[in-house]
């Protein structure tokens, strides 16, 4: 759907009109089709700190121009991992300080610190913890598509940042801003040969719900890196399965996931190296005037199907190893919302399945993560009220909605082979929404 406002504000007069009126300023985002960013990234922090040399590695590969004097920088990256008191903190401020004027529209904010609970003491603890405040107010205050990002990175295995560091500098992350991500050692190297254009290049991917909306963006963006996708949704969508499944050179299953024997007929079409639990169902009311077919419906397609469905395909090997398992949640899950008591519930529950499955996962080098979508535009929210619908829209640090690409590039983000020391995490893609922040 269509957002008529930003449109508005992206005219002379409407944006001389919305400053005048203090209204929201959103700018259209950059997103992959927009290609690799192609001004400098600055680098601050100790120039001597052993996470340094791996970041100058990492951005020497990635081509990026080298350029400390030039006006304008895309990004600006501070290695804050041996940030080690309070006062050691006004480095971080200098730095951001001296140079955020420099940053681009659609520029990046990257933090990276070393995990609280893995620091030397309570001095170095409490540094490091009060990165989060200073990366989530960036990203409130910066505005014109800059997001912030804060990294907290496991020592023993620094290279692990690399394809996190590439997703969070790329303008595929447009829409996921203020996160929080733990990095830490892969359980399995990743191939030494992985092509960066196609990382999922000959991988097996599941997505379902992928007949329309966010899923079929999913098998889209997938597909683009190379996945042979396995597009599934209801008997009832075999119309948009067969049209996704023909755009993606991939196939379809028409299944229900609540059926009894989902799980035996998905290891049918497996072993899977992806599998992406997308499908998922509203039925909102207040709790009051809630049917129990509102609340067991929605329980049973959101939360009990992808716990069901991991656990078949865990227990008859229809996971290959190294495999990502990526779900669907929503802010809804963290924040809560009115009348959504039941969905709320489910995507809480997504959390949970979440953290309880990251251990299993591992034991077979592989990993499970969720995204949190907020406010997307999709059929889904083109039917809430208008008002409503405005105040979703513009209550994040982008003033407007994500698209179901933004969610789809973050789940291919997770699903890349080298990301495996992403795990047990649940990554907003919402604008950095208000709700629940
Ligand atoms: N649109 C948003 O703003 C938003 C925000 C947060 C989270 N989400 C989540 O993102 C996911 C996709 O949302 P969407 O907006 O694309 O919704 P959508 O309704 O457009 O698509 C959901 C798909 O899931 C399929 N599905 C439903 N029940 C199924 C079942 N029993 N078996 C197999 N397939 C089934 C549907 O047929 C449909 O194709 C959902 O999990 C949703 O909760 C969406």
């Amino acid at each position: 759907m269509s957002d008529r406002y930003l449109r508005f504000v992206e005219s002379g007069f409407g944006r001389w009109f919305s400053r005048k009126a203090g209204l929201p300023q959103p700018v259209s985002l950059l997103r992959a089709a927009a290609g690799e960013p192609k001004l400098p990234t600055l680098v601050g922090g100790a120039p001597d700190s052993p996470l340094r040399a791996t970041l100058d590695r990492l951005l020497a590969g990635m081509h990026l121009p080298d350029a400390p004097y030039a006006p304008k920088i895309h990004a600006l990256i501070y290695d804050a991992s041996g940030l080690t008191s309070i006062e050691a903190l006004s480095d971080l401020y200098q730095f951001f300080h001296t140079h955020v004027r420099r940053v681009a529209g659609n520029g990046r904010i990257i933090v990276v610190g070393t995990p609280p609970e893995q620091a030397s003491d309570a001095s170095a603890r409490i540094a490091q913890r009060a990165l989060e405040g200073f990366v989530r107010s960036v990203g409130k205050e910066l505005k014109r598509g800059i997001t912030a990002q804060l990294l907290y990175l496991d020592p023993a295995d620094p290279a692990a940042v690399d394809s996190t560091l590439r997703f969070f500098l790329s303008y595929r992350s447009a829409y996921v801003s203020g996160q929080v991500v733990r990095i830490g050692p892969p359980p399995a190297p990743a191939p030494a040969d992985l092509d960066y254009s196609q990382p999922l290049k000959g991988r097996r991917a599941l997505v379902t719900g992928a007949s329309r909306g966010i899923g079929k963006s999913i098998a889209q963006v997938l597909a683009r890196q190379g996945a042979d996708i396995v597009a599934l949704d209801v008997p009832a969508a075999e119309q948009g399965l067969r049209e996704i499944a023909h755009r993606t050179h991939g196939q379809y299953v028409a299944l229900d996931i609540t059926a009894a024997d989902a799980g035996a007929q998905l290891l049918g079409h497996g072993p899977f190296d992806i599998v992406v639990h997308n499908a998922g169902i509203t039925r909102d009311r207040t709790l009051a005037k809630m049917s129990e077919t509102e609340w067991s419906s929605v329980m049973a397609v959101n939360l009990l199907a992808p716990q069901r469905l991991t656990d078949a395909l865990l227990a008859g090997n229809g996971l290959k190893p190294q495999a990502a398992v990526v779900c669907v949640s929503s802010i809804s899950g963290i924040a809560g919302n009115l009348g959504q008591s039941n969905y709320a519930a489910s995507k809480a529950g997504v959390i949970g399945l979440v953290q309880s499955l990251a251990p299993r996962l591992v034991a077979i080098g592989g990993s499970i993560n969720a995204v949190a979508p907020g406010f997307i535009e999709t059929e889904m929210t083109a039917k809430i009220p208008l008002g409503i619908r405005e105040a979703g829209r513009r209550l994040n640090s982008m003033s407007q909605g994500g698209l179901p690409v933004d969610v789809a590039e973050t789940i291919a983000w997770l699903a890349d082979p080298s990301s495996r020391g992403v795990n047990g995490q649940i990554v907003r893609v919402c604008g950095q929404s208000l709700l629940g922040a």
